[in-house]
């Protein structure tokens, strides 16, 4: 793709836009924005403008469309598909001035929100108010609404409550050329008309500008109970996952760690140590929540027998808030943990749920063909499993040639056991070489003419999703 670069009468053009406090071409603030979670990627804009208003990003893709500029929106940062990085360079979006709460309406039990509202703070101002906005990725406590929108991001709380996409009414978004629009109405039901909003979610930042999200809202469980069951073996435990679903229980979080992610985690928690013996291979966190106390003691005592039953020999019961709160930090800090103990790359799969032994078995049968070793943790009940790849002893060489194909293997695994190549991280710059995997030509035309319509110029987000 040819773009134009950043001329001083653009520079000039954009500080008529949002002023002279916030447009940037500093070189350290522009390492800054160029970089997600995502490995160690440095892309950084040309320029970095943070605007205020839906009005002011509508006339700085007005001018980016204008002149054939790229546009990167950039939210949190904390991605793992690299959708963040200016890859192009071009103008670097910061939505991070867009961070109110707007209106949580407790008569009709919704929100309105701008992108950057961390969705922690959201889920907490909701909480006050006796409400709940359940998606909850790891990086809750650090990444936007927007994000989660971008991604359609879903957390451990998305096995009983879906994710990002199954709580949004209604968005207002600017569109490539700068035209604003709502993609549907704040109401519960909708047929009226193309479903912009579902559109909208989950495109990376790659069709519009998402600058106010309506979300619906539900009543916050009154009661949470929290179960961590060790496994002999890491397959033994996939299987007790779909049985407690077969069961017909439905936990509110059913969480996997081998044993390296729960071993190179415990150091990043404080005060939190639990003796894992050497014959543990792996744990599932377990969570069920309602309004009725014995109920869920009674759910809590099937879960176990089940667990019991798929060879677990013992279950361990957090008895309090302390105890669950460092469970939770634990879990959530996985990747974070497996990111500083060595170069890594992360494979977010995700196949139908009774299928997960079957992909854990092969992820490892792949890694010990192509010499690699693999930390595996994640959404199980939803069929869903992080893949750390982790260099260890590999070569740099075997690294950087080999690896891809090993990869490959891994997400044709995913297709063939009817899943497909990410659950919650999306395509953005690193998985774009695989889509071939999982689309054939015809599905992979009609999505890119979905993006030429929306944005023919191609300068939003360029370099993301598609080659
Ligand atoms: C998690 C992130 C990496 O589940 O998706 O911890
Ligand atoms: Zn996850």
């Amino acid at each position: 793709m040819d773009f134009n670069n950043i001329t001083k009468a653009h520079f000039e053009a954009l500080l008529l836009i949002v002023g002279a406090d916030y447009v940037s071409i500093d070189e350290e603030q522009l390492v800054e924005y160029g970089h997600d979670e995502t490995e160690d990627f440095s892309f950084p804009p040309e320029v970095l403008v943070k605007p205020a208003s839906t009005e002011q990003i509508s006339d700085i893709l007005k001018l980016a469309n204008e002149e054939n500029l790229p546009v990167t929106p950039i939210g949190a940062r904390t991605g793992l598909s690299g959708g963040a990085l200016s890859i192009h360079g071009g103008i670097g979006l910061s939505l991070e001035r867009l961070n109110k709460i707007l209106e949580i309406d407790e008569k009709n039990l919704q929100a309105t929100v701008e992108p950057a509202v961390i969705t922690q703070v959201f889920h907490n101002e909701c909480k006050e108010k006796g409400l709940f906005y359940p998606p909850d990725p790891s990086s809750w406590g650090s990444c936007f609404i927007g994000g989660n929108l971008a991604y359609n991001s879903g957390g451990p709380k998305a096995v009983k409550y879906g994710v990002t996409k199954d709580y949004v009414l209604n968005l207002e978004v600017v569109l490539p050329n700068g035209d604003i629009i709502w993609t549907g109405a704040n109401v519960l039901k909708n047929s009226t008309g193309y479903n912009l909003t579902q559109l909208m979610v989950g495109s990376e930042g790659t069709l519009g500008i998402i600058t106010k999200a309506v979300f619906r809202l539900i009543p916050y469980p009154k009661h949470i109970l929290t179960l961590l069951v060790p496994f002999d073996s890491p397959e033994s435990a996939c299987e007790a996952v779909s049985s407690v679903f077969r069961a017909g229980l439905t936990p509110c979080a059913m969480e996997f760690m081998e044993r390296d992610a729960l071993e190179w985690t415990i150091p990043y928690v404080d005060d939190f140590n639990i003796d894992v013996p050497d014959n543990v291979k792996a744990h599932l966190l377990i969570e069920v929540d309602g309004n009725e106390l014995d109920s869920l003691y009674k759910e809590c005592e099937q879960i176990s027998e089940i667990m019991l039953e798929h060879g677990s020999s013992e279950v361990l019961f957090a008895d309090d808030s302390t105890q669950k709160d460092a469970l939770w930090k634990l879990r959530r800090r996985v990747g974070e943990a497996v990111k500083s103990h060595s170069i890594y790359k992360e494979e977010d799969t995700v196949v139908p749920r009774y299928e997960m032994p079957k992909l854990l078995a092969g992820v490892k049968e792949i890694g010990s063909r192509y010499g690699f070793k693999s930390v595996c943790y994640g959404h199980v009940g939803d069929g869903n499993l992080h893949v750390n790849i982790v260099k260890g002893e590999m070569s740099n060489e075997d690294w950087n040639n080999k690896l891809t194909d090993g990869i490959r293997e891994i997400f044709e695994l995913t297709k063939k056991l009817g899943g497909t190549i990410s659950g919650e991280h999306g395509i953005g710059y690193v998985q774009k070489g695989y889509l071939d995997i999982v689309f054939n030509e015809a599905e992979l035309n009609i999505q890119k003419g979905v993006k030429q319509l929306f944005d023919p110029n191609g300068i939003l987000n360029p370099g993301k999703v598609f080659e």
